[in-house]
C-alpha cells in the first residue's frame, strides 16, 4: 500500500490537524501527514505539528495582494512536498476558483454542522437559533461553493437543553476528531472519490 501524502491547512488551534497526525502515526493508516501550512504565524497548531515532527510552513495571506497569489505561494509548498491530498482543518481562507479546480477531488474540509445546514460562520450559534435537536459535523470535498461540496462522511451529535455555542462546539469537536481520520481513510483508499 502506498500511503497518500497529505498536507493539512490550518489557521488556528489545530485540534483536527492533531487528530489526523495521531491517526497517521499508525503504520496501517493509508495516509501520512507530510506538511502543515498555516496562514497565521501565531496559529497554536503550528507548535503542535512541530512537536509531532511534522514539517510546517507559514504563508501569511496579508503579504499577497490577490487570492491567486496567496494560493500559488501555498501551492509551491504543496508541490515541493509532493502532496497528493489536502485536508483543511480550521483553515479560514477562501481559495481562488483556479486553485480549487486544480485540486478538485483532492481537497477535503471539515465543518461543524450537518451540511447542507448551517454553512459559513458561527454554525453552532446557527444550530441553536434554529432549534434543532441534532447537529454534528461533515467532511466534504472542497468546491468553489463555501461548505457546499459533495459530502464524504458525517457524524450526528445531540443538542441538549441549556447548550451554549461553546458547549455544543465542544461536543461536536470530539466527534470531528473521530470523523476526520475516517473520512480521510475513505478518500486515501479511493473508496470515496469525486466524479464529475
Ligand atoms: C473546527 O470545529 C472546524 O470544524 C471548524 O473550525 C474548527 C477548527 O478547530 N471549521 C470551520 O468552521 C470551517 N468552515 P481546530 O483548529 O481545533 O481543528
Amino acid at each position: 500500500m502506498t500511503r497518500k501524502r497529505v498536507a493539512v491547512l490550518i489557521s488556528g488551534r489545530g485540534s483536527n490537524m492533531a487528530a489526523l497526525i495521531e491517526a497517521a502515526r499508525h503504520p496501517g493508516y493509508p495516509a501520512g501527514i507530510v506538511l502543515v501550512v498555516s496562514n497565521r504565524e501565531a496559529a497554536p497548531g503550528l507548535a503542535l505539528a512541530r512537536g509531532a515532527g511534522v514539517p510546517t510552513a507559514v504563508v501569511d495571506h496579508r503579504a499577497f495582494s490577490t487570492r491567486e497569489a496567496f494560493d500559488e505561494a501555498v501551492e509551491a509548498h504543496l508541490l515541493a512536498a509532493q502532496v497528493d491530498l489536502i485536508a483543511h482543518a480550521g483553515f479560514m481562507r477562501m481559495q481562488s476558483d483556479a486553485f480549487v479546480t486544480r485540486w478538485a477531488g483532492r481537497q477535503l474540509n471539515i465543518h461543524p454542522s450537518l451540511l447542507p445546514s448551517f454553512k459559513g460562520l458561527k454554525p453552532h450559534q446557527q444550530a441553536l437559533d434554529a432549534g434543532v435537536r441534532i447537529s454534528g459535523c461533515s467532511v466534504h470535498f472542497v468546491t468553489p461553493e463555501l461548505d457546499g461540496g459533495p459530502i464524504v462522511a458525517q457524524a450526528a451529535v445531540p443538542v441538549v437543553d441549556g447548550d451554549t455555542p461553546e458547549s455544543l462546539e465542544a461536543r461536536i469537536l470530539a466527534a470531528e476528531h473521530r470523523l476526520y481520520p475516517l473520512a480521510l481513510t475513505l478518500v486515501a483508499t479511493g473508496r470515496a472519490r469525486l466524479e464529475g
